[in-house]
């Protein structure tokens, strides 16, 4: 009887792990931080472009060489890359966009995106 209660206990507190060990905090998207003075292309786009990985298929994939110092004449070689009047349609935020539907090799995180998409806003400038 005392055996019986034993595996009975053990297996509620078995139970209790497995169930306790399935609930999970509710995923909370990061805050953003929105810039407070004009993106630097050389300071903060050039940088993403190393620290993502995307200069390892790109100083040469489609054409496309985004290693520092060439990104910017490469990204301004072809218009559909950065569209000032459309920023959202630029290749450069949709290509690596995580929100959107291109499963491109390498993605920014949401606050990259956001300052792609910022410095286009800006004007897409060389500085
Ligand atoms: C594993 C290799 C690989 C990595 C890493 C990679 N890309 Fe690409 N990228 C490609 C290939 C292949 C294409 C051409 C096919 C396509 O458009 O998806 C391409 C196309 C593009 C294009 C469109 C160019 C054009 O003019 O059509 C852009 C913009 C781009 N990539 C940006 C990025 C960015 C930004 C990153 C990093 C966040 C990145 N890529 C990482 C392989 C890669």
């Amino acid at each position: 009887m005392i055996m019986k209660r034993k595996i009975l206990s053990s297996m509620i507190l078995g139970a209790g792990l497995i169930f306790s060990s399935c609930t999970y905090d509710a995923y909370e998207a990061p805050e953003i931080i929105l810039p407070t003075e004009p993106i630097s292309f050389v300071g903060q786009i050039e940088p993403i472009f190393s620290s993502k990985g995307c200069t390892g298929c790109h100083p040469s994939l489609a054409n496309l060489d985004l290693s520092a110092g060439n990104a910017y004449e490469s990204l301004m070689a072809k218009a559909s890359r950065v569209d000032t009047l459309n920023p959202e349609a630029s290749l450069i935020y949709s290509k690596a966009n995580p929100d959107g539907v291109d499963s491109h090799s390498s993605k920014y995180t949401p606050e990259q995106a956001k300052y792609v998409l910022i410095w286009i806003e800006e004007g897409a400038k060389n500085n």
